[in-house]
């Protein structure tokens, strides 16, 4: 624990409408640690999908939250995560990235845990005391294991509060998103995994970032739509989409949401995809199927899950240092849909989103431009983020999503408990316009 005081990492300012975050949130290395032990360690985060782990015997191994972990169903269709580190001497227990076996079996000296956890082979076992006790050398799992509708989240806080709780109003636009298309869904096999120079927090805002999509985007948006034949006129220019807004839910939760946009999808499969929404309406009723298929949405799910539907992804990523981020992405599929409709999902997700996409690689460049351009902090020390922060109904190309995560990572960092009000809050900027405490 660091005596460091953090209260200046973050200038709200209500009263004059000015929200500005210190550069060294992005390259201090103890903010890093701060930020491992009072945030990492106290949420739940995303680790993997059931569908991964669809037989018995399934099992994955994944780093989250810094921890390497194995993630396993056993023979009866539990699952259970597991930190991937044998209790013996340490040694990193499974090294393949999945598999399917009936013992955990470590090759340094050869012990070995079965499914449960559970100590069960000990070559040389007489060489033991009667005080060693091998019930109480199996696997270490993670503190806390949930799942919410097949996605799994652990924590490693064993008092946190459950999953449902912890979502709050953010739960049910995750249900928007997974009832599009049905309950049925799957990760499609194989990841997007791939790293970047630069401080984990600037990819959480430039996914929900709306304004930077027009100007850093312009090959995708201008030259490529057009060459595959699509009208682009919808996504052209810098004004906000109409409709389209950002909105802050609860402890750092947020998302960009709106009414669903032409996409490269839509001409590819236009009777399947007229069937699935038809049976939307007779699932869910014409209202909630509205509010299920008819936007799309980028949510973020604090501290660092991002699930976007317009790629149907699911997108995590952590902290190697204060300049290094590693990323993992998935696609999310429903399994009832054709495969030519699969496949063009696929194509469409990797075409932007991919690390090789049109559009990843200019997320890269810019954020880690900004990584570099910390580098003169000393001489310009603010990062600002006061977009439409007098605004009564923040557009989506304003802020207020980023401020909510901002203002509760702000709260965590200091130690507090509890939940932290992520609003903005327009009303006192224009009360303090009004009685000229601005001027
Ligand atoms: S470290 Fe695993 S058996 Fe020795
Ligand atoms: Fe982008």
């Amino acid at each position: 624990m660091t005596d460091q005081d953090f209260s200046a990492h973050v200038v709200d300012d209500h009263e004059r409408g000015l929200f500005r975050v210190h550069r060294t949130s992005f390259t201090d290395p103890a903010v890093l640690e701060r930020e491992r032990r009072e945030i990492f360690d106290r949420c739940w985060l995303y680790a993997a999908h059931e569908s991964e782990l669809p037989k018995p015997g399934d099992y994955i191994t994944r780093k989250v939250g810094g921890r390497p972990l194995i993630l396993a169903r056993d023979q009866q269709g539990t699952i259970r995560a597991f930190l991937n580190t044998c209790t013996h001497r340490g040694n990193q227990l499974l090294r393949e990235k999945s598999g399917n076996t009936k013992v955990l079996s470590c090759f340094y000296h050869a012990w070995g845990f079965d499914l449960k956890g559970k100590l069960v082979g000990l070559p040389g076992d007489d060489a033991y005391t009667a005080h060693f006790e091998r019930d109480k050398m199996g696997l270490v799992p993670v503190p806390r294991l949930q799942s919410y509708r097949g996605m799994l989240f652990v924590s490693y806080d064993a008092g946190i509060v459950d999953l449902v709780t912890y979502f709050g109003p953010a739960r049910e636009i995750i249900d928007h998103m997974l009832d599009f298309g049905g309950d049925d869904v799957e990760i499609v096999p194989g990841a997007q995994s791939y790293s970047m120079r630069a401080n984990w927090k600037l990819l959480v805002e430039n996914s929900i970032d709306a304004y930077h999509a027009a100007s850093t985007h312009a090959r995708y948006l201008r030259e490529y739509l057009p060459d595959i034949g699509m009208d682009n006129s919808k996504w052209v220019g810098l004004k906000s989409f109409d409709g389209w807004r950002g909105v802050a839910l609860g402890n750092g939760h947020a998302m960009l949401e709106g009414p669903a946009l032409p996409t490269p999808l839509d001409g590819s499969a236009p009777e399947e995809l007229a069937r699935i929404r038809a049976d939307l309406d007779v699932k869910f009723g014409k209202e909630r199927a509205h509010r299920i298929a008819d936007y799309h949405r980028n949510l973020f799910i604090y501290p660092n899950l991002i699930l976007i539907s317009f790629w149907r992804t699911l997108r995590t990523f952590y902290p190697v240092s204060p300049d290094y981020m590693e990323v993992e992405a998935w696609g999310l599929l429903p399994r009832s849909e054709s495969d030519q409709l699969r496949h063009k999902r696929i194509e469409n997700f990797l075409s932007f989103l991919g690390p090789a996409g049109l559009a990843t690689p200019d997320d890269v460049s810019a954020l880690e431009g900004c990584q570099r351009g910390f580098e003169s902090l000393r001489e310009a020390p603010w990062s600002d983020i006061s977009r439409g922060m007098g605004r009564a109904q923040p557009l989506n190309t304003d802020e207020q999503q980023m401020r909510a995560f901002w203002r509760r990572w702000h709260a965590q960092l200091q130690g507090q408990r509890g939940d932290t009000d992520c609003n903005d809050h327009p009303e006192r900027v224009l009360a303090a316009a009004a009685t000229g405490v601005t001027a």
